[in-house]
């Protein structure tokens, strides 16, 4: 079943945690431990996961964990997060400030009543609005992305009378209700058992026309757009393309809704990466790093227009646990460390960097045909239908954990943390210089 033998790599040629040498004593206990958990996990929790992880050779249990950092509990190495949970980890593990605000917070509040408004709540909603463009008016707090998904979709069909959702091939937009049907339709046609063709689109990442020709029967209540699709490996549009999307969904009656699930909070560079292409959404969708890696926190930002539900019906998208002022206090500080200058210039930095040495690197690989980069979002293209599953396992090897694009697997992931030093940034490019060249190696391909 698998088609590429990771074995074929040698442990640690280079490595870029701290004691990535072959385990020595004790490794047999911490290899038996973490077998013990896989095990159990295959058992109990979820099979197939299990499988294909061990396919690979990456039975990771995670232990400790620092910064962009974490011990590997099974094999006692130090490895870096080049996965960062898809940005939850946007400002590192345990990040201090944030424990703090959690320690502190946890003191004064828990989740509060989800009916009434506070000081806490409005604070949250504050700083939100404050990092968004003007005309944005409302906020809609949840807990997941998926959750907040669903809610920007009840928004849109609220606002306009219209039912008709456009997204994306290739996009993911969480594993809830409506974010399920906007996603990969062959997930979402086998739990539905009338997908219906009129209330859910796909077009193509990046053509206007097919947009266009959806919109033309003036039905759509919204496009909802990953920004840069991440499990496709985050391909960058021409540069207009997000204002002509703002434009042709105004010309048609329908609001655009920025999923910035992945892509919002600095990650792209600016606070929100559409509207860093000067894009004017109607509605802004984030969460994962908004939890600051503690506390599930999702929103929906909306303008007036977005936000017609809010007015019609005090009852509006509520659940137990959105707004929980204790989450409300947590994203405060996120947002705070999110958009402080010494953090936006550290984002420029890392940007640069990679941005200077992914081209040097690409310069000697065949096997990187491409790098996508946009601030520390980054999609690594290698020459080979599944070059990023051995890429994967050969920087896994050599200290670095990355997550390929399954929706396309010639694609590596590799996202970088808002506040990571240029000198792990460049640990994490020595091992990818030289697990190009294994990956390579393991699927008899050139580089
Ligand atoms: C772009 C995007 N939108 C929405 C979601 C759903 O978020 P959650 O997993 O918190 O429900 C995800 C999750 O990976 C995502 O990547």
């Amino acid at each position: 079943m698998n088609p590429i033998d990771t074995t074929a790599i040698p442990p640690t040629q280079t490595t870029a945690g701290r004691q990535s040498q072959a385990p020595a004593s004790g490794s047999t206990s911490r290899q038996e431990a973490t077998a013990a958990i896989y095990d159990r996990a295959r058992e109990e929790w979820n099979p197939s996961r299990v499988d294909m992880f061990r396919q690979y050779g990456l039975d990771i249990v995670f232990g400790p964990r620092h910064g962009y950092e974490f011990e590997d509990l099974g094999s006692g190495r130090t490895i870096i997060n080049m996965h960062i949970n898809g940005g939850v980890f946007n400002l590192g593990h345990c990040n201090p400030e944030v424990r703090q605000a959690l320690i502190e917070g946890s003191e004064r509040y828990d989740a509060g009543n989800h009916y009434f408004p506070s000081q806490v709540k409005m604070g949250f909603v504050d700083a939100l609005l404050k990092v968004s463009p003007d005309c944005m008016r409302y906020v809609n707090v949840n807990t997941g992305g998926g959750e907040s998904i669903d809610s920007a979709i009840k928004f849109a069909r609220h606002a306009t009378g219209r039912r008709r959702v456009v997204t994306v091939h290739g996009c993911f937009h969480g594993a809830t209700g409506f974010a399920m049907q906007a996603g990969p339709q062959e997930f979402a046609s086998f739990f539905n058992s009338v997908p219906n063709p009129d209330e859910f689109s796909q077009v193509d990442y990046d053509d206007l026309n097919q947009l266009e020709d959806v919109l033309r029967h003036n039905d759509t209540a919204c496009v909802l757009l990953e920004s840069l699709p991440a499990t496709a490996g985050f391909p960058i549009p021409h540069e207009g393309y997000f204002r002509a999307v703002t434009e042709l969904a105004h010309r048609y009656g329908a609001l655009y809704v920025a999923d910035e699930v992945q892509t919002g909070l600095m990650r792209s560079g600016t606070m929100w990466c559409a509207v860093g292409y000067g894009a004017e959404p109607d509605m802004i969708v984030t969460g994962k790093g908004l939890s600051g890696g503690y506390y599930p926190m999702s929103a929906v930002i909306m303008n007036d227009r977005a936000g017609q539900w809010l007015k019609d019906d005090g009852f509006a998208q509520t659940t137990s646990f959105s707004t929980s002022e204790l989450g409300c206090y947590v994203g405060t500080k996120v947002l705070d460390i999110t958009a402080r200058d010494t953090t936006q210039r550290n984002v420029r930095q890392l940007t640069e960097l990679f941005s200077r040495r992914l081209s040097e690197i690409r310069s000697r690989h065949h096997f990187l045909t491409g790098v996508r980069q946009r601030g520390v979002i980054m999609g690594l293209v290698t020459s080979h239908p599944e070059g990023s599953t051995a890429l994967m396992a050969a920087l896994y090897r050599n200290g670095v954990w990355a997550m390929r694009a399954n929706f396309d697997q010639h694609v590596l992931q590799f996202k970088a943390g808002l506040l990571m030093s240029d000198a792990l940034a460049n640990k994490v490019l020595d091992a990818l210089d030289v697990s190009l060249g294994q990956a390579a190696a393991m699927l008899n391909v050139e580089d």
